[in-house]
């Protein structure tokens, strides 16, 4: 073999080689290439170098310069396509990886004002020892309306003034047995925490309340509330009025003024409305008042030993009075250039 073709065969070897190792789509085969052309003992240089003798002595030096080129340019082709099999690829490696494009900045997720206004809420209640309570969003009549003293006939219960679900014959009816709805209020909690313990009992309520309204400016089908309630000995309208005056003035300002006026639920009595005064105008935010005996009764406790007061606040009216926001529609559009105002 003269020195000529010994280093042509190199050559070749060296193209077959890459050819070899760039077609390898697993280690497992790019180990295999590696065998048969690096192998120690069969592997293609070998037998190749195995030839060198062939050169002729003068031409040996020369033959064997080349055979190390050849073989140390063999060695880095592969150590270049199993760092790409194995995902080490150093710059430039991978054709379809430019490191120095910029990246995809991952969405930075926001809590929704009305969970912000839930989590003040839960907070100023909380340092006033109010504990948070919950209870399910389809009700029963009993829940919703029997035990807080509100008879079949009274017109809250109107059907076009609840959402009824449908069930068994898929009727959606309040007279169907066993039927439910998607409470209107949370006083719902009010019963289910009374069935469940003995007084003192010192619980607020934040959730979301159903009623079929026409959306517009301050309706929407879908609202939350912040329902309270102390029941324990001797609590009484000043305790009442003292809670809702603190949490007022925390939650929107020091100069903030709070009004009763008389009012009717069925599960108090007395019952007021009540407004905050804000920026000059009185604004309802709600009702509350004295537990009635009949609620009391409803749940097994004998109101001759207890007494308490609840109340029922609009955590919307909250919310958009502390922020400015006029349209409560805007609280549930979805709409990201709104929300992330907040
Ligand atoms: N549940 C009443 C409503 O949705 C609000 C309310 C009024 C709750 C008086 C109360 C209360 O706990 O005592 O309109």
């Amino acid at each position: 073999m003269s020195l000529q073709q010994f280093v042509a065969a190199l050559d070749d070897l060296a193209d077959d080689a890459k050819r070899a190792f760039d077609a390898a789509a697993d280690p497992d085969t790019l180990e295999e290439a590696r065998i048969k052309f690096l192998g120690a003992k069969k592997g293609l240089l070998k037998s190749i170098q195995k030839q060198i003798g062939s050169v002729g002595k003068e031409n040996m030096p020369t033959a064997g310069q080349r055979l190390n080129e050849v073989k140390s340019l063999i060695e880095q082709t592969f150590q270049a396509t199993q760092d790409r099999l194995t995902g080490d690829a150093v710059d430039g490696a991978d054709p379809t990886f430019d490191p120095t494009l910029p990246g995809i900045a991952p969405e930075i997720g926001h809590v929704h004002p009305i969970t912000q206004t839930i989590d003040h809420l839960m907070e100023i209640m909380g340092r006033m020892g109010f504990e948070a309570a919950e209870g399910p969003e389809v009700e029963d009549p009993h829940h919703n309306f029997v035990a807080l003293n509100i008879p079949e006939d009274h017109p809250a219960r109107d059907p076009l003034d609840n959402f009824y679900l449908s069930v068994g014959d898929g009727q959606a009816s309040r007279f169907v047995e066993g039927t439910r709805l998607l409470r209107s209020q949370t006083s719902t909690v009010q019963i289910r925490v009374m069935e469940q313990r003995q007084p003192p009992i010192r619980i607020i309520s934040l959730g979301r309340v159903y009623r079929p309204d026409a959306p517009d400016a301050t309706h929407f089908p879908m609202f939350h509330q912040m329902e309270g309630l102390m029941v324990d000995r001797n609590v009484t309208m000043a305790n009442l009025k003292t809670v809702l005056r603190i949490f007022a003035t925390n939650y929107l300002g020091d100069d903030v003024e709070i009004r009763f006026r008389p009012s009717f639920f069925p599960f108090t009595e007395p019952s007021v409305e009540v407004d905050f005064l804000w920026d000059g105008n009185w604004v309802e935010f709600g009702g509350a008042g004295m537990v009635d005996p009949n609620v009391f009764k409803a749940v097994g406790y004998d109101p001759e030993q207890v007494s308490g007061f609840a109340f029922g606040l609009g955590v919307e009216r909250l919310c958009m009075r502390r922020h400015g926001i006029t349209d409560i529609r805007d609280l549930y559009s979805g709409d990201l250039r709104f929300l992330r105002q907040f």
